[in-house]
């Protein structure tokens, strides 16, 4: 495994909210020599956000932004996107809808990453939507934040099969380890077509 130094590479934000988990698999991947990403900054609006931990872990910056006015919000995140000259953004697991004038200054430069095959199921609660619809397939989507909710272009999706015993923890559980391989898959699939 080849390690870079992270120089000259997209300087990137992670948004998040709670484990962390896809934030962990993105910072793994960012040390690869394949990686053109770098984490170079861990926002969160969620002081008690277990995620953190990897900031600590991987000595990465982290911010904590309450929202408890949107807009004085979004602006103290720009301005800390600004000053760490961030280039790209992935939401991974931020519980915050981010406003339309928020990622005009973003354009085509935010990710997400869904737990279900978008379009179908957009919002929250998707595994448990899936189970009661008997679905046989769900999975998980990386795709461009637009205005809309769970709605820009989709990049990347990974389906995953329901079997008959699985509960909305089971399944939730199947997915996120797809989505630990998709979203690297996905920045790969922008940058290095
Ligand atoms: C993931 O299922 C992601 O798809 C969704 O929120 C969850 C975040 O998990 N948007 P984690 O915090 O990355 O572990």
């Amino acid at each position: 495994m080849v390690l870079s130094t992270g120089t000259n590479k997209i300087k990137t934000a992670v948004f998040i909210s709670g484990k962390g988990s896809n934030l962990k698999s993105l910072i793994k991947f960012s040390k690869l020599q394949k990686s053109p990403i770098s984490i170079n900054l861990i926002i969160t609006n969620n002081k008690l956000a277990k995620g953190l931990k990897y900031g600590v872990i991987f000595k990465i910056q982290k911010k904590i932004i309450q929202f408890i006015n949107k807009d004085v919000a979004e602006k103290k995140i720009l301005n800390e996107l600004k000053k760490n000259k961030i280039e790209l953004i992935c939401l991974a697991g931020f519980m915050k809808i981010i406003s339309k004038n928020f990622i005009k200054n973003f354009k085509g430069k935010i990710l997400n990453i869904h737990p279900s095959l978008l379009p179908k199921y957009k919002g929250l609660n998707t595994h448990q939507r899936a189970i009661k619809n008997k679905d046989r397939y769900s999975g998980c989507t990386v795709h461009f934040v637009n205005s809309k909710l769970d709605s820009g272009k989709i990049i990347l999706q990974k389906k995953v099969k329901i079997l008959k015993k699985d509960t909305p923890g089971s399944l939730a559980k199947k997915i996120l380890a797809q989505e630990h391989k998709l979203y690297p898959e996905a920045i790969l699939k922008i940058f290095n077509p």
